[in-house]
């Protein structure tokens, strides 16, 4: 059957700039069962928006990422970046995640510039954005240090150079903070959360820690238990950028202790 979308639904997608509609994901397992990860997600990131996803592991918050990325097919249902439907890996995108997956062989700028080589453009128009963001991020003397010569966090932070490198439009997070320690991913949560605003990029991070989720975003997709399906939104309406003293702000406390109550009442914390 020819699916025409309706006039109303057209101009919703195209003020989004991530449109994901009904979107369903099945995996095949060895057992002959289908693993049912996602089912019918549906939500809508404005541009320049920074959005959370959280949820219990196992939920399919990775797959709606890579989904998003062009990088998993949906089983059903759609998803639209910058109003085109998502068929393939998009080219104005930028990935990281727990992993940093640096090349122990190239040196900082080397792993950031990789993001200009893997795309065959010339590293020489790029050598200055890298060495940009180097500084936003703090480490402009490490450009020509080893990844094994920094800590966990440092290398978290050119693992972000690098998605960022491109100017993408859309940067994809799959829980960049979770191989760092406490105190590192409370300030990488304030570091990140600025450049993702200064850079204007609308930003979809998947995490599993509520408090993460809500001190970086303007809203937080709560998500069920599997198969992963969206228990609840919550607005999180406060200024940017935010310093550490957010945490104990009033409207964080009311929008952590929102998403604290969507996941227990949608069975995110059973064991
Ligand atoms: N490529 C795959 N093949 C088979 N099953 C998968 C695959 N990717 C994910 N799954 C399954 O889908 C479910 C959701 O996984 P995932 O998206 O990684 O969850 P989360 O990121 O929320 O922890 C899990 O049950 C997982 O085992
Ligand atoms: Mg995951």
């Amino acid at each position: 059957m020819p699916t025409v979308t309706p006039a109303a639904d057209r101009s919703a997608m195209s003020q989004a700039q991530v449109s994901v509609r009904d979107v369903g994901k099945s995996f095949a397992s060895r057992s002959g069962v289908a693993v049912v990860a996602l089912e019918q997600v549906s939500l809508e990131i404005p541009p320049g928006a920074f959005i959370s996803v959280v949820g219990p592991s196992g939920c399919g918050k990775s797959t709606l990422l890579l989904a998003v990325a062009g990088l998993e097919r949906p089983t059903s249902g759609s998803i639209w970046v910058e109003g085109e439907e998502v068929k393939g890996p998009f080219p104005r995108m930028g990935i990281a995640f727990q992993r940093d997956s640096l090349l122990e062989w190239r040196t900082v700028l080397d792993n950031i510039l990789l993001q200009a080589d893997l795309r065959g453009r010339a590293r020489s128009s790029h050598i200055e954005r890298a060495q940009h963001l180097l500084h936003m991020v703090g480490l402009e003397p490490f450009a020509s240090h080893y990844p094994r010569e920094l800590s966990g966090g440092m290398r978290q932070r050119v693992a972000l150079c690098r998605a960022l490198l491109h100017e993408p439009t859309l940067l994809l997070l799959d829980e960049p903070f979770g191989a760092v320690d406490a105190l590192t991913r409370e300030q990488l949560n304030v570091d990140v959360s600025s450049i993702c605003q200064v850079s204007d990029v609308t930003t979809m991070l998947v995490t599993h820690d509520i408090n993460e989720a809500v001190f970086m975003a303007d809203r937080v997709v709560v998500m069920t238990s599997r198969p992963g399906t969206v228990a609840g939104i919550v607005e999180v309406d406060a200024p940017k950028p935010r310093s550490h003293g957010f945490r104990t702000d009033p409207e964080f406390l009311r929008a952590a202790s929102a998403v604290r109550e969507l996941l227990e009442a949608t069975g995110g914390f059973t064991r």
